[in-house]
């Protein structure tokens, strides 16, 4: 056997993915080159990125109200990475987490600790609307090329809209603003209560709702602390007491699964229609809530388990394989979020050196998402989403879940 059959023979053993077969038969053509020159002894090259480590600072939160959607970011974040060899552009991608918690303070010592410490490439992350906020100058003045994976803050899409941020999720007007008018007119409600936690991503939300909703509101909003512990019977006996005949709900994460299981151990909700905007019944806490799920909750998201399309079922069946559950809206946003950084680390060629063309290439970035056509608005640096209405089901093979009953396409946040 020749030296450079006994190479290709041990390469071939290994499992190489596509990437590493033409690699290795681009360096076996380079080994028979010399051999043909009589080049002697030869040391193969390197079948894995030879440019320099891309690193990627991750900050979500980890702990408190929102960790599972930390942890459903996260996971999105990284089955698209392993779908591609945690590679792109050359060079290889490596992940640094920082938990978000819930404080801005943290979340900028957070941020500040992956730029100053570990000097990442890039940013991506936020859960919490105050934290995209109070970290937007830090990352703009130190030319840190970042991507919001789910903080809605609107200002971020308007007045603080940054040369050096997209946001591949939502701003908090869009998921909200086709909902108002559809509980009005297709719904027929005339007497609603909203209720929402009290921080900036609640507030945004109820004034979204304002601006499409006419009729009447049954009492002042019900307003819970974000991250509430407290007895949530306290915040329940509002509803009941207004006697409205909907309610639209902004909760998420672990403040939904308390307000959702003290609802239905009262009996709340039972002669309401329930509406919002749908991470209140998403499927983290569909998982939590299990038969407390309010069935018939009409909600507005840029996204739905069931879906019914190639990228969705594609991206459903990897991340239940992967993780053993099924993925969430925070999920498929990571998920995307790894490929606008693929994709515009590979159009670059890996040089992210000017960041200027790096954000450039990232703004350009377009494809068929599981959640539909995904495109940034130039003006916004925000994603233009399709806003599913849905109806919470039990269906007989996913459980309870979200059914898709109109659409609106191209819905694209306001900011100029
Ligand atoms: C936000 O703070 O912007 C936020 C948090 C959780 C959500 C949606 C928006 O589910």
């Amino acid at each position: 056997m020749s030296e450079i059959e006994r190479y290709l023979d041990s390469k071939l053993g290994e499992d190489v993915d596509r990437r590493g077969f033409l690699k290795l038969s681009a360096s076996a053509a380079g080994l028979a080159a010399l051999a043909a020159c009589g080049g002697g002894t030869v040391t193969p090259g390197p079948s894995g990125p030879t440019g320099a480590e891309f690193k990627l600072g991750i900050v979500l939160p980890y702990s408190n109200v929102y960790a599972e959607l930390g942890s459903s970011i996260t996971n999105g974040i990284q089955l698209y990475l392993n779908k591609v060899g945690n590679q792109a552009g050359n060079r290889k991608i490596t992940v640094f987490k920082e938990d978000e918690k819930v404080s801005t303070d943290d979340a900028v010592a957070a941020t500040k600790k992956l730029v100053e410490q570990t000097s990442v490439d890039m940013i991506a992350g936020y859960v919490l609307s105050p934290n995209a906020v109070a970290n937007r100058d830090y990352l703009t003045s130190n030319k840190v090329p970042t991507i919001i994976a789910n903080a809605g803050a609107n200002v971020i899409s308007r007045a603080k809209k940054s040369d050096f941020i997209y946001r591949t999720s939502f701003s908090n007007w869009q998921p909200t603003h086709p909902m108002g008018s559809y509980v009005q007119d297709k719904l027929g409600l005339k007497n609603v209560l909203l209720v929402y936690a009290n921080y900036p991503a609640g507030a945004e939300t109820a004034q979204s709702f304002r601006e499409t909703y006419t009729g009447k509101f049954a009492a002042a909003d019900v307003a819970p602390p974000l991250g509430y512990t407290g007895d949530w019977a306290v915040w329940v006996s509002k509803i009941t007491a207004a006697n409205p005949d909907g309610i639209y709900v902004f909760l998420s994460g672990t403040d939904s699964v308390g307000f959702l299981n003290k609802a239905n151990e009262l009996g709340a909700l039972k002669n309401i229609k329930v509406t919002g905007s749908g991470f209140f019944v998403e499927q983290d806490v569909l998982g939590s809530v299990g038969d407390r799920a309010p069935v018939g909750a009409v909600s507005g998201l840029h996204w739905a388990l069931t879906l019914d399309t190639k990228e969705n079922k594609d991206f459903v069946a990897a991340y239940r394989k992967a993780y053993n559950k099924p993925p969430d809206v925070f999920a498929m946003d990571g998920y995307d979020t790894g490929r606008v950084l693929v994709d515009a680390l590979n159009a670059v060629k890996g040089d992210t050196k000017d960041p200027t063309k790096f954000l450039a290439a990232i703004g350009a970035v377009s494809f068929k998402s599981p959640r539909g056509d995904f495109k940034f608005d130039a003006a916004t640096h925000n994603v233009i989403n399709p806003v599913y209405i849905r109806e919470l089901v039990k269906d007989p093979q996913l459980g309870y879940t979200n059914k898709v009953v109109a659409t609106v396409a191209g819905v694209a946040d306001p900011g100029k």
